[in-house]
């Protein structure tokens, strides 16, 4: 897999510190961790943490938490609900972007490889910095735009089939899976909106309730911003949830091409 934005001139120390498994602990898993501090000054490294998985939780957010708790509190990362809902533990495990608190232990053959999302600015070990991340969707106006003044005494009400259009791209969790695997989005992350954004761009193309439809694909016929996406799919495999933004971004594309013929 590809190698994470690094400072100029830096390496990754793979033999970093080694924290042994208590003594008597006979179930042992070695978690291999990056560790990197811009403040500090040094290259990244590697540490190792040998955890008594008889004493731990089966995911590998368990195990952070408990090496944060009872190891190396110097240690940092993202999380918040542990149930797969606030996509803030999002890390690279075992070479793949995932959720650490839905990833089980088990489902790691060998030692547990843990990295920040590739690609991506380090604020200190395995947080990311999202900023650009967060304007790229705030960009796509994720919000009802209506002309249609709301009714007091009711909802905008939809059809079952209208609601069914958006209802698996509104469980985006926004973790940055996706566009942190996606190689055009690795390089022109500036000017590419990158899946999770288009995601969020389609969701609201698609409702019935919002009158913005040409302005949004207007915003969207640029060559970077929405074409810089290749079909090249890694997004949708990385999806935590079962999303599906390679087809979203290709749904847009073909919205594009229709209203050049109509
Ligand atoms: S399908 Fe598009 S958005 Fe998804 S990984 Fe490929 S290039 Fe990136
Ligand atoms: S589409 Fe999936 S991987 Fe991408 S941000 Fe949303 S939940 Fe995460
Ligand atoms: S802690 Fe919320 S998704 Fe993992």
């Amino acid at each position: 897999m590809a190698e994470f934005r690094l400072p100029p001139n830096s390496r990754i120390d793979r033999d970093g510190k080694v924290h042994e498994a208590p003594a008597g602990a006979t179930n042992v898993r070695a978690f291999k961790v990056y560790r990197y501090d811009p403040d500090g000054g040094g290259n990244p490294r590697v540490d190792t943490y040998k955890v008594d998985m008889d004493d731990c939780g089966p995911m590998v957010l368990d195990a952070l938490i408990k090496i944060k708790n009872e190891v190396d509190p110097s240690l940092s990362f993202r999380r918040s609900c542990r149930e797969g809902i606030c996509g803030s533990c999002a890390m690279n495990i075992d070479g793949a972007n995932t959720l650490a608190c839905t990833m089980s232990c088990a489902d790691v053959k060998a030692d547990v490889k843990i990295h920040p999302l590739p690609h991506m600015p380090v604020v200190k070990d395995l947080v990311t910095d999202l900023t650009q991340f967060y304007a790229q969707y705030a960009s796509v106006k994720p919000w009802l735009q209506s002309r249609t003044p709301a009714q007091p005494d009711r909802e905008r009400l939809q059809s079952p089939e209208d609601q069914e259009k958006i209802d698996r791209p509104s469980a985006c969790i926004l973790c940055a899976c996706c566009s942190t695997s996606c190689p055009s989005y690795w390089w022109n992350g500036d000017r590419y909106l990158g899946p999770a954004a288009l995601l969020a761009a389609y969701r609201w193309i698609v409702d019935s309730r919002d009158d913005a439809t040409g302005e949004r694909l207007d915003a969207l016929q640029d060559p970077f911003r929405l074409y810089r996406c290749h079909t090249i799919m890694n997004c949708t495999e990385a999806c935590p949830k079962d999303l599906n933004p390679a087809k979203a971004i290709a749904e847009v594309k073909k919205m594009m091409v229709e209203r050049e013929h109509l």
